[in-house]
């Protein structure tokens, strides 16, 4: 909406009122482009060295966006070495130097940002409006957690009888894992590292094998910003490989990871296995989210939060819309609106401004969604899709919505642009509810009711984390739509909440006989 109030869009739909911000930006932006980057593992402030692997671009296949060396087992055990001989001094610095850390480094990520959305778009093939939001959060998450800390740090004093002082303090567990993956390599990214280092831990940080890059210029950023060398070392490497080197080494005092619900359960039995200090882990990850639609919701607002929620991003989000279910009565009205709907979205190169839908991170995402497809083409279930234009050479899947006639049909999460419809028949909503539930994920749920009683009697009944009435069901903003699932999505505390920092640190009691 412009300053006359009014939003003046061009034939293709778009917002003119964001170009004259958007081609300043741009021109920023166009200087990134065609960069080389490189990465290596970063301890104690340095690179280390060692065989360098292509980085290769989701959408222009032959474009080397750069190389990245990955960190071997050795290097893996000194950096952890290192960074347990830094953790009391660091810990002991007060915590408003540490929240300051933060709120410079989020001050050089907005200096950054055409560069920081460059990288996110060659490497991970982000849209740029998704580059946009993705150093937004980044951002936020570090001026969150910052004025977090120093609330929650202050010391309480509590009562106790005459010559007796009591308090109350909290202090970092000592060194903290925290792995990311590749969907949000900026703002997961640097949400997990920022939480545990301004609560005093020092880190080892894992990103995934994807989405190293950006993930090496936000370390080097934090050091500018004068984070000290030995309290966040940055391991870029395989997973199975350097992640179990990282989980099952004693001295890690908790893990928080973000990444499938197949991982979780990996990471979790290694921090069990070890006979070391008990590590809580703050798990985030995947979900089979659902919309529920009843027959007094408004089809052209349904449909536009449908569209937005199942293919913003590629469909990569966690939080993405995977289930639509719509009552019978205005089923028919809803799927015309979503096939015109869907054959009008743009695939295609991410830093057009005009592409609505980039491509997937990489081949083997590609195949999986693929076979998806063609299973339930072969079923006769398809509703709709996007055309694809022939012209493209990256891992490109088209958006598309089938049929179903159960949630329980779905075996796993399918992540990428399918969307899924269930017609629900009158008089069973409880049914459906009870069947969303038993999928024991519990990421968001979209609702969509102008009656308030069902809207909220629906949001009574579910276990989900987050729960969106007459909206789409993606972006949570940070401080204020804090987000995180439960059950098989994940365990909470909500990340950008109130609740977060409390579970990196220690209470500590301290009693003086004065
Ligand atoms: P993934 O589980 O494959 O990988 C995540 C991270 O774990 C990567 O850094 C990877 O290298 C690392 N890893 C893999 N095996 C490991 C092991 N054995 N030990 C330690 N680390 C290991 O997930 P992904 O494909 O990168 O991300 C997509 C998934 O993340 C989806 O399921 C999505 O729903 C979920 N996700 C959840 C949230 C949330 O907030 N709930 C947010 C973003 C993504
Ligand atoms: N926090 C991200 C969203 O809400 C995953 O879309």
């Amino acid at each position: 909406v412009d300053i006359y109030g009014s939003e003046r869009r061009n034939s293709r739909g778009i917002n003119l009122n964001i170009l004259s911000h958007w081609l300043p930006l741009k021109a920023e932006l166009d200087k990134h482009m065609d960069a080389r980057w490189t990465g290596a593992p970063l301890v104690e402030g340095k690179r280390l060295s060692g065989d360098a692997r292509a980085v290769m671009c989701p959408y222009e296949l032959s474009h080397q966006v750069g190389e990245v060396i990955w960190a071997t087992a050795e290097q893996t055990h000194n950096a952890i070495d290192s960074l347990a001989a830094a953790f009391p001094a660091w810990n002991a610095t007060p915590v408003d130097t540490r929240a300051a850390i933060l709120e410079r480094t989020a001050d050089l990520l907005e200096k950054h940002m055409p560069e920081l959305m460059a990288i996110c778009t060659r490497e991970a093939g982000k849209s740029l409006q998704d580059g946009i939001d993705e150093v937004r959060e980044a951002v936020d998450f570090c001026r969150y957690y910052a004025v977090q800390a120093r609330q929650r740090f202050a010391l309480i004093t509590l009562p106790g009888p005459t010559g007796e002082s009591n308090e109350l303090y909290l202090q970092g567990r000592g060194v903290f894992a925290c792995i990311s993956p590749w969907n949000f390599p900026l703002a997961i990214f640097l949400g997990q590292v920022s939480a545990a280092l301004v609560t005093g831990n020092t880190v080892v940080a894992k990103p995934a094998e994807q989405t190293s890059l950006l993930a090496v210029r936000c370390v080097e950023l934090m050091y500018e910003a004068g984070l000290p060398g030995n309290v966040l070392a940055l391991l870029p490497g395989d997973g199975k490989q350097v992640g179990s080197v990282i989980t099952s080494d004693p001295r890690i005092t908790g893990v928080a990871f973000t990444g499938s619900t197949q991982t979780a359960h990996v990471i979790n039995r290694a921090l069990a296995a070890r006979d070391s200090a008990i590590a809580p882990m703050v798990a985030e990850t995947g979900g089979q989210n659902a919309m529920l639609v009843d027959s007094t919701a408004l089809p052209e607002q349904v449909v536009k939060d449908v569209v937005h929620s199942a293919f913003t991003s590629a469909g990569q989000r966690c939080s993405a819309l995977r289930v639509l279910f719509i009552q019978e009565d205005i089923a028919p009205r809803v799927m015309e609106l979503l096939k015109g709907a869907m054959a009008e979205l743009h695939v295609g190169n991410p830093f057009e401004r005009s592409t609505d839908v980039g491509p997937v991170i990489d081949e083997d995402a590609r195949g999986n969604l693929l076979k998806h497809i063609e299973t339930l083409k072969a079923q006769d279930r398809l509703i709709g899709e996007t055309p694809l234009p022939a012209s493209l050479n990256g891992h490109f899947v088209t958006p598309t919505a089938f049929r179903l006639d159960s949630i329980s049909q779905l075996d796993k999460e399918h992540f990428g642009p399918v969307l899924h419809v269930v017609t629900w028949r009158n008089n069973t909503l409880d049914k459906m509810i009870d069947e969303i539930n038993a999928t024991g994920f519990g990421l968001t749920l979209g609702i969509h009711s102008r009656n308030e009683d069902t809207a909220l009697h629906i949001d009574r009944r579910v276990r989900i984390g987050n729960v969106y009435i007459n909206r789409n069901q993606i972006g949570a903003v940070v401080g204020v739509q804090p987000f995180g699932g439960m059950g098989l999505s994940g365990t909470g505390p909500k990340a950008g909440g109130p609740h977060y920092l409390l579970r990196f640190v220690t209470e500590r009691t301290r009693t003086i006989n004065t």
